[in-house]
């Protein structure tokens, strides 16, 4: 299962990418938002983001006018790392080294085909291990370090 959320600077895009997920038969749970209508990003990267975290969804994808404030928003939930994409080698790098489990995406940044090219390439791409995975921990630590770990 795939969570998707967005603000209304990403209702129209996250409006194509369902559709485009369920044409493929991947199944999506939408948090929201409904409509153009001006609402506030963090409330939607907080949603998605604690699906992910609590592992009712596998991934996630969060879409805001840029992708900054809405990823921004949704790295502040212990166990998430949102990686803002613009293109598919920025997809392919955060599997591959950060193991992202949400892709954020700015509406005002990328056209639907962009979009849809970075959304291939991070669902199908597998996180490396390794030293990126001694990476990826140091990252955990620094939660633990606040007393925010999962
Ligand atoms: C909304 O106008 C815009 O600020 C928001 O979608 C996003 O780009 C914030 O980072």
């Amino acid at each position: 299962m795939i969570a998707i959320g967005s603000d209304h600077a990403g209702y129209l895009l996250k409006a194509d990418i369902i559709k485009f997920l369920e044409e493929k038969g991947l199944q999506v749970k939408d948090f929201g938002t409904n409509s153009c209508n001006s609402v506030d990003y963090p409330d939607f990267g907080q949603a998605v983001a604690e699906a992910v975290s609590s592992k009712e969804c596998e991934k996630g994808i969060l879409i805001c006018g840029t992708g900054i404030g809405i990823s921004i928003s949704a790295n502040k939930v212990p166990g998430i790392r949102a990686a803002l994409c613009t293109d598919s080698y920025m997809a392919r790098m955060s599997r591959q080294h950060n193991d992202a489990n949400i892709l954020a995406i700015g509406e005002r940044v990328v056209g639907p085909g962009v979009a849809f090219d970075i959304i291939e390439t991070f669902l199908n791409t597998e996180f490396l291990g390794g030293r990126h995975g001694n990476r990826v921990n140091k990252i955990s630590n620094i939660e633990k370090k606040y007393n925010i770990s999962k």
